[in-house]
């Protein structure tokens, strides 16, 4: 394989049908497309259209239960090693439209405990900064207060009840296999996937988690022992990884602050940052680009307008073809996009600064946790 995606590492152009076949996962088909836009009775959103997001697990399942009455619940989750930057936030923008679509409550897991286990040089005081930052991030993606539910890790210590009988499920050879632990793996890593596994028992009903696929392999392992704690196999939809400003490989960097566009970069910084690095698929020479036209499927600017920034099915398309007929030119591309991610974050950053007021309505702990805990411990898990 000439590329690589684990929880922890994303390398290469990743050949996302393949990693269907490697991970077993389905592809996200055009009927289940079809089938979501009339169960919400809405024209899809462009990540869906486009299949940003593009494969799952019993997706088909979550549409059936909410047909039929029972309803599901959503979970999805950051870890806050650094500032978010835009590919972070795409597919909380998904889950967004989802729960606002099908009216269902939403779980976010900020894991400040598994970013100081994992990165050797952040501790624990600055995972639990970065935690603060991230939510205002996430809370200005506007969320329904009422039914949105953000719990920090380090706070939230009520999780370590339901990772206990998780815990209790998986052995050390499994972990391993799917994680990839070695003999020097700090014992808190083998212990972390019960603490991300827990939230998808947090209701008793299908938990539908929007992520990127290397999150995958956690839900691989929750669906083999949840039926057996009397619980739903966690259904996914998997998204596709934002690249870089230097290139469609790999995916957008937090530590390599010239390939990525953070939320908070003032809209002028991520102009310059925009202007002086994206990668095009443009001729070196005026005249070649007249000539031969450029190659949009290389060009990181086609891709950040594809995934995110135009969503202008006919517009896109004829800037596809404007670019390869040479028509278009590199600078052109990237003085439009430049607008749309300086606008974009203009509206961010103003609704960020709204959530520093709302941040409690968002927490999920005391009281509403207890009563939904209460209710959602089957028997079995009581003992
Ligand atoms: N491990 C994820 C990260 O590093 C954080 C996370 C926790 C998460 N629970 C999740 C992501 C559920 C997606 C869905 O970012």
């Amino acid at each position: 394989m000439d590329f690589k995606v684990t929880p922890w590492d994303v390398e290469g152009l990743v050949d996302y049908d393949k990693l269907i076949v490697e991970f077993g996962t389905t592809p996200l088909t055009n009927e289940l497309l079809e089938k979501t836009k009339e169960l919400t009775k809405s024209e899809l959103p462009l990540y869906f259209r486009r299949k940003f997001f593009f494969s799952h697990r019993d997706y088909n399942l979550v549409l059936k239960d909410y047909e039929e009455g029972k309803g599901f619940f959503l979970y999805t989750g950051r870890g806050p090693s650094g500032p978010m930057h835009i590919g972070h936030i795409i597919p909380f923008f998904a889950t967004k439209w989802l729960q606002e679509k099908f009216g269902v409550n939403l779980y976010v897991q900020i894991t400040d405990d598994e970013k100081f286990l994992f990165k050797p040089k952040l501790t624990f005081e600055e995972t639990k900064r970065w935690a603060y930052e991230n939510i205002l991030d996430i809370i200005a993606v506007g969320f329904d207060p009422d039914k949105t539910f953000i719990f920090q890790d380090s706070e939230f210590t009520k999780i370590y009840e339901m990772a206990i009988p998780i815990a209790k499920k998986v052995n050390y050879s499994m972990a391993k296999a799917v994680f990839g632990f070695t003999d020097q793996s700090k014992i808190g890593m083998i212990f972390y996937p019960a603490i991300q596994a827990a939230p998808t028992f947090f209701e008793k009903r299908r938990s539908l988690i929007p992520a990127a696929i290397d999150q995958d392999p956690y839900w691989r392992i929750q669906r083999d022992f949840a039926e057996s704690l009397g619980y739903y196999k966690a259904a996914a939809i998997h998204s596709k990884f934002v690249p870089g400003l230097m290139g469609v490989e790999g995916k957008m960097s937090a530590s390599k602050p010239e390939t990525a566009i953070y939320l908070t970069d003032t809209p002028e910084e991520a102009g310059k940052k925009i202007w002086k690095y994206a990668l095009t698929g443009g001729q070196p020479t005026l005249k070649e680009q007249r000539e031969k036209g450029g190659n949009p499927d290389k060009c990181v600017v086609f891709k950040w307008l594809e995934i995110f920034f135009e969503s202008d099915d006919k517009a896109l398309i004829e800037r596809y073809h404007a670019c390869k007929g040479g028509e278009l030119l590199c600078g052109q591309c990237k003085r439009y996009l430049i607008e749309r991610v300086q606008n974009f974050l203009r509206e961010h950053q103003k609704r960020r600064e709204k959530a520093k007021e709302e941040i409690e309505k968002f927490k999920y702990t005391g009281e509403l946790a207890q009563e939904q805990w209460n209710k959602s411990i089957p028997e079995a898990l009581r003992d």
